[in-house]
């Protein structure tokens, strides 16, 4: 990837604060992608790297059309921890947050199986969400999240669609990720007086689309033959800590359990990029 100059990161940075989401170039080659790809296999296969195993993991096997998910698959794997701790990556993401360092919040490795043409089901659907529903035990919301593709994605293989300028609607009912029925949980969000639109989001493998821990999005129907894969970067910004929230369960936090204002600055929330290094 050429190095994005000064005047363009500016640039990109206007961009996602006006519409909440932003696309890079490529930043991962062939090989890279095919790396990952690999990776992807050997995780579904239970092939794990070193003696851990993995907290969140929802690959049900009654219906193989149905979304695959594993939580925090760098703890589980070594290719995966290279990537979502590039600094490459963790650059373009401090750029978007406007921070000198970027760690790891969490990451997720996302299977969408292909159903093929002909056949209608919603049963692989992400439905619209904003990210932050799933957390909020931060002292700040500007959170980013890099998605990155594992192959070409367009609508005919279900990519990610966000909703421009969400991000600035404020926190809704928005925890819809499992709910496959998008109309439905877009009621439930209760956006009929907003602007709406859903904008695909293309992909080239390699590139990697970025959005604001506010930023309603979901995904639809894969018509190719083959799974969607993707790898999942959620990053925090300097000074990120602990803030205590009720009610909020759906994240599991890896390593000591912590106490209101600890920063997350640990090896559990692993650096991806430090503005110092440059210097
Ligand atoms: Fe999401």
């Amino acid at each position: 990837m050429k190095p994005i100059t000064a005047e363009q990161a500016k640039l990109d940075q206007q961009f996602y604060e006006e519409n909440g989401y932003w696309i890079s170039p490529v930043v991962f080659d062939a090989e890279e992608v095919e790396a990952l790809r690999k990776a992807h296999d050997r995780i579904w296969n239970q092939d794990f790297d070193g003696d851990a195993f993995p907290l969140t993991e929802w690959f049900p096997s009654d219906n193989p059309t149905r979304l695959r998910k594993i939580d925090n698959a760098w703890w589980i794997n070594d290719e995966v921890y290279k990537t979502v701790t590039a600094r490459k990556l963790g650059k373009l993401a401090a750029n978007l947050m406007n921070t000198d360092e970027v760690r790891v919040w969490y990451d997720q490795a996302i299977y969408k199986p292909g159903t093929g043409k002909g056949q209608e089901t919603s049963v692989g659907n992400v439905g619209w969400h904003q990210d932050y529903v799933y957390w909020q035990c931060t002292n700040t919301t500007n959170l980013v999240t890099a998605w990155i593709a594992l192959q070409d994605t367009d609508l005919t293989n279900g990519c990610m669609q966000v909703i421009p300028g969400s991000h600035k609607w404020g926190l809704l009912n928005s925890d819809g990720f499992f709910n496959t029925e998008l109309e439905a949980v877009k009621k439930q969000m209760e956006v009929d007086e907003k602007p709406w639109r859903e904008e695909p989001l293309i992909l080239k493998a390699g590139q990697v689309s970025f959005h604001h821990s506010y930023t309603i999005h979901g995904s639809r129907q894969n018509y190719s033959n083959d799974p969607r894969l993707s790898i999942v970067a959620h990053y925090i910004p300097q000074g990120t800590a602990y803030k205590k929230i009720q009610n909020v369960d759906n994240i599991r936090l890896l390593g000591p359990r912590p106490k209101e204002g600890d920063l997350y600055d640990n090896q559990y929330f692993p650096l991806a990029y430090s503005a110092s290094e440059e210097k």
